[in-house]
């Protein structure tokens, strides 16, 4: 299988960004975090980042010709209805992380209405999601399979 790993407005600055929050390992270490335990498991990682919604829509359109999707929307989770009617438009199933715990910061960021069209939802564990984000998609995967 080939997954999309997708990351939204801001992330391309991890590392250096608020390192309490999200810690210091960059986009590029978690690119290739995932794409080296993609290869493990006999997947495909292709990895996109963009600030812009209208081109994380364009991507999740695209990827409805892969077989799955992990992303990180950014803030883009708690107010874009687009990017949520991509996901749900395209049939790949789409799991979605978060670095930090959403749920213990500001009340805005405990919403997320992108979480509902998605396969799995996971948020607070650090840049590791991204690694159990990819073990999900598989799974769905491989259960849609059979
Ligand atoms: C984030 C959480 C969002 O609230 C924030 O806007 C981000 C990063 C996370 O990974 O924890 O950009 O998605």
């Amino acid at each position: 299988p080939t997954v999309l790993l997708l990351n939204g407005p801001n992330l391309n600055l991890l590392g250096r960004r608020d390192p309490a929050h999200y810690g210091s390992t960059t986009l590029a270490d978690i690119e290739r975090r995932v794409t080296g335990l993609g290869a493990e498991l006999g997947a495909r990682v292709r990895c996109a980042q963009s600030n812009h919604e209208g081109e994380l829509v364009d991507l999740v359109h695209g990827a409805a010709e892969l077989d799955g999707i992990v992303i990180n929307p950014g803030a883009f989770a708690h107010y874009s209805i687009a990017l949520r009617d991509a996901v749900d438009a395209v049939d790949t199933p789409c799991v979605e992380v978060h670095i930090s715990n959403v749920y213990a910061r500001e009340e805005f960021r405990h919403t997320s209405v992108t979480a509902p069209v998605m396969q799995g939802y996971i948020a607070g564990c650090g840049v590791v999601g991204y690694e159990l984000g990819l073990r999900a998609v598989l799974a769905r995967i491989a259960e849609a399979a059979d």
